[in-house]
């Protein structure tokens, strides 16, 4: 199967989305279950149906690979696991796209730089407490020490789970490779394309993102007999501090954006003054200067709220990405690809996280996106159009193309492109 129609990619991503946990809304794919497992298998026989010859690396990321005249490599791809209850096209979509971009180039006869496509094992965080996995394995930047200690909620280790996958954790390092460039093609996840009418969104930055872990302590006692002075609540405190945390990014003139998306009051019963509560903050922000701010306002009001409750509160930060720019000649040549095929775009930064959000700080990388319809996505009902995927997917083609033909230039300029400038530098 070389040439593959808009339905075909549809159709694959549905046949992914079927490989779900059980007992999901949507798809769950978490990292080193036996859903994840089988979309991977499934995405190495398409590659392999491809004529990409794939391979698996150390921590499971799947890879397949055009070779080029040189032994430069640009490489392109997404995710493959998902949110709990999240949608069918989050990182699915680039994995997809990306091999059939693959598929076409096979067909030429010449090619100067070699292409290969990922499909990261991990990006979103949902299974253990660590983003980008895939994408921080092959950028050499985790060891089988991280493997030993970064344990899941049930206390099995990334180690552990790897094992139950023939995957060796001391060999993690071998995952580490070197590339040109990254090209990511990715559904927008927001709003802003379809509100815009455009076609194609073309990545400036990505949002830097911290990921909090914060733990409340009271005393636990009797609901009945524990007169309400005399508490140390730490629900009460807990929910005061997720106010604060509503408060501070609004209070913000710049983009900031926090959210407290999980909490558990841990050994809670209905007739106990709850003593124990964890809860995790997702705090993003426009400028790293404008994240950091709010970080600091943040801790000042949860310190504040825990004395005034009689509490304590422990902060542990388990993700602090600074914001990344996309390079700007990759853009330029992304703008190009757009304007020859006729297609609308944009310049936008991206409020999400991704692997190019890692990749990004390595090598010149640039991310294509695609309209999210209602911006609906981390969610069951995720949906872009098939003509919209097949725009993206084209773009992608022709990024790639140009940039396996050994542009010149590529993450010389890093500052950001604006719609009055991106000039037709590569297509007149
Ligand atoms: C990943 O999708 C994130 O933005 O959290
Ligand atoms: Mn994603
Ligand atoms: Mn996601």
């Amino acid at each position: 199967m070389k040439t593959l129609g808009p339905e075909t990619i549809e159709q694959r991503l549905l046949a992914l989305a079927r490989l779900t946990q059980p007992g999901s809304l949507g798809v769950t794919r978490l990292l080193y279950t036996p859903a994840w497992h089988d979309a991977q298998a499934l995405v190495y026989r398409w590659m392999e149906d491809a004529g990409l010859c794939p391979w698996w690396d150390a921590v499971g990321n799947v890879h397949g690979r055009v070779d080029g005249a040189s032994e430069t490599t640009i490489l392109t791809g997404s995710h493959i696991d998902t949110v709990v209850n999240g949608g069918a096209y989050d990182g699915a979509y680039g994995v997809v796209g990306a091999i059939w971009a693959l598929s076409h180039l096979k067909q030429r006869p010449f090619l100067r730089q070699s292409v290969e496509v990922v499909s990261f094992c991990e990006e979103e965080g949902s299974h253990f407490p660590i983003t980008c996995w895939g994408s921080r394995a092959l950028m050499g930047e985790v060891t089988p020490g991280d493997a030993k200690t970064i344990c899941d909620p049930d206390g099995v280790s990334l180690r552990q789970a790897m094992d139950a996958h023939h995957l060796n954790a001391d060999k993690i390092s071998e995952a580490a490779k070197d590339y040109a460039a990254f090209v990511e093609l990715h559904i927008e996840q927001g709003p802003w394309l379809e509100a815009q009418g455009k076609d194609i969104g073309v990545v400036t930055s990505i949002f830097g993102q911290e990921r909090w872990t914060v733990r409340v302590k009271g005393v636990s006692r009797h609901a009945g007999t524990t007169a309400l002075r005399d508490r140390h609540d730490a629900l009460i405190a807990a929910s005061r501090m997720v106010l604060a945390v509503q408060d501070v990014a609004n209070s913000s003139e710049h983009i900031g954006i926090a959210t407290v998306g999980e909490l558990h009051v841990i050994g809670g019963s209905t007739n106990c003054v709850p003593g124990d509560v964890v809860f995790h903050v997702d705090l993003r922000a426009e400028t790293d200067r404008v994240r950091q701010r709010l970080a600091g306002q943040l801790t000042h009001h949860f310190q504040q709220i825990a004395q005034s409750t009689g509490v304590t509160v422990a902060i542990e930060k388990n993700t602090d990405e600074r914001m990344v720019k996309m390079d700007a000649t990759l853009q330029n040549v992304i703008a190009g690809s757009c304007r020859s095929q006729g297609l609308s775009f944009m310049p936008i930064a991206s409020r999400a996280g991704h692997d190019a959000q890692i990749i990004g700080r390595k090598i010149p990388t640039a991310m294509i996106f695609v309209p999210s319809h209602q911006g609906l996505s981390h969610h069951g009902e995720e949906y872009t159009a098939p003509e919209q995927l097949q725009r993206g997917v084209a773009v992608l083609l022709q990024t790639l193309e140009q940039l396996a033909q050994g542009l010149p230039g590529v993450g010389q300029d890093q500052s950001f492109a604006t719609p009055n400038v991106l000039p037709g530098r590569w297509f007149g």
